[in-house]
């Protein structure tokens, strides 16, 4: 599998990534898009389906872009992101001898998002085709945590709204439902903390996830009562709040207004509302250790010399893009970190989507 979902197989001298099939697959393909080095194809035939298909279980899976891997096992699904860090650190990053340790499954594979965006087809929820912008109306969507399931199937028709949020708190039992710029509030609970989420600010989509990406951060920083955490792209606090809970200062680093006041309102520590890239010269001289958990672009060459710069002993990077990952794990080879191991978890099982945490220390 290729970083994208898509399988690569080889046909006359070409490479080709093909939407639909799997590793060790025989299928017949048409070509979608050629170009010279590489051509995409999508599956129209399995003629020797791999051992890990299986039948999608949700009606919509094919023309709905929401899940990409539905019919494969999750043990297969969990094996091939890990080898996709794997592949991005070798090829992307030049760190072939880097650990990869096999991909935590951290929650059940269906019901697990306890958010959810979706467009609005005549009142009715909706997903886009895979890179397409046709929209696919649903009838379900089996990614839902419970209470949201049964919120998506009771949905009330708004005829005039675009878009719907769907949000719920797992432990609290709260919801949400946010159509169009509609504001609200719920709580979640992680690691035996209570966080106020606001309106479509950040928090981690899948609950067991985030509990699990605690412990992870926890134990790749084993954070003391002398230590000054730095927490970069900090949402409302998750990690603040938690791995810094007995640290002796912690500093976090977030742009989004919404998730700033959450922040505020979560965790006892100093807000800086910046960009975390230019945010230099707001924060402290130094800090011992760090976490970051950047969107999809990563940290780039900015973000890694803030990180840095404070001359941390170690730091945590939580990534959700296995060739962002990558880069940013050069960036800090080459300020003098070495990167211990790379964690992937499966925080969205069904997706190609994979959730990285990266060991770094001096
Ligand atoms: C992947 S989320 C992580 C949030 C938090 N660590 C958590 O686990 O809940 C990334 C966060 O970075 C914020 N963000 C995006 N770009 C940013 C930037 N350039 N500087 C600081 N924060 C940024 C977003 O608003 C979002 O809250």
């Amino acid at each position: 599998m290729a970083h994208g979902g898509k399988a690569v197989a080889r046909h006359e001298g070409q490479v080709l990534f093909v939407t639909g099939a799997y590793p060790h697959e025989v299928v017949q393909a048409e070509v979608t898009e050629a170009k010279k080095r590489h051509s995409f194809a999508r599956a129209l035939a399995i003629f020797e389906p791999s051992p890990h298909r299986r039948a999608a279980p949700c009606p919509h899976f094919g023309p709905c872009g929401g899940c990409q891997w539905q019919s494969a096992e999750p043990g297969a699904q969990a094996e091939w992101k890990r080898e996709i860090v794997a592949d991005q650190l070798r090829f992307v990053g030049k760190l072939g001898n880097v650990e990869v340790r096999p991909t935590i499954s951290p929650g059940p594979e269906f019901g697990y998002r306890n958010r959810m965006d979706f467009a609005l087809v005549g009142g009715r929820p909706a997903l886009h085709r895979e890179e397409s912008q046709e929209l696919v109306e649903l009838s379900v969507c089996l990614l839902l945590v419970a209470p949201l399931f049964q919120l998506f199937v009771d949905l009330p028709i708004r005829p005039l709204a675009d878009r719907v949020t769907l949000r719920a708190g797992v432990a609290t039992g709260e919801t949400a439902v946010l159509f169009d710029d509609e504001h609200g509030v719920i709580h979640e609970e992680v690691a035996g903390h209570t966080f106020r989420v606001t309106d479509r600010a950040f928090f981690q989509a899948n609950t067991a996830g985030a509990e699990e990406l605690v412990r992870l951060v926890t134990e790749v920083l084993a954070p003391g009562p002398n230590d000054r955490l730095l927490d970069g792209y900090a949402g409302g606090g998750l990690f603040a709040a938690t791995v810094g809970a007995g640290c002796r200062e912690v500093v976090a680093v977030e742009s989004d207004p919404v998730a700033v006041a959450d922040l505020k309102a979560n965790a006892d520590l100093v807000p800086v509302r910046a960009k975390f890239e230019s945010s230099r010269p707001r924060l402290p001289r130094s800090w011992d250790l760090v976490v970051v958990d950047p969107p999809r672009a990563g940290l780039g060459r900015e973000g890694v010399e803030t990180v840095v710069a404070g001359h941390p002993r170690t730091v945590a990077l939580v990534a959700c893009d296995p060739a962002s990952f990558a880069r940013d794990a050069a960036l800090f080879t080459n300020a003098g970190y070495r990167l211990e191991y790379a964690q992937p978890v499966d925080m969205f099982p069904q997706t190609f989507h994979i959730e990285i945490v990266g060991a770094f220390s001096r």
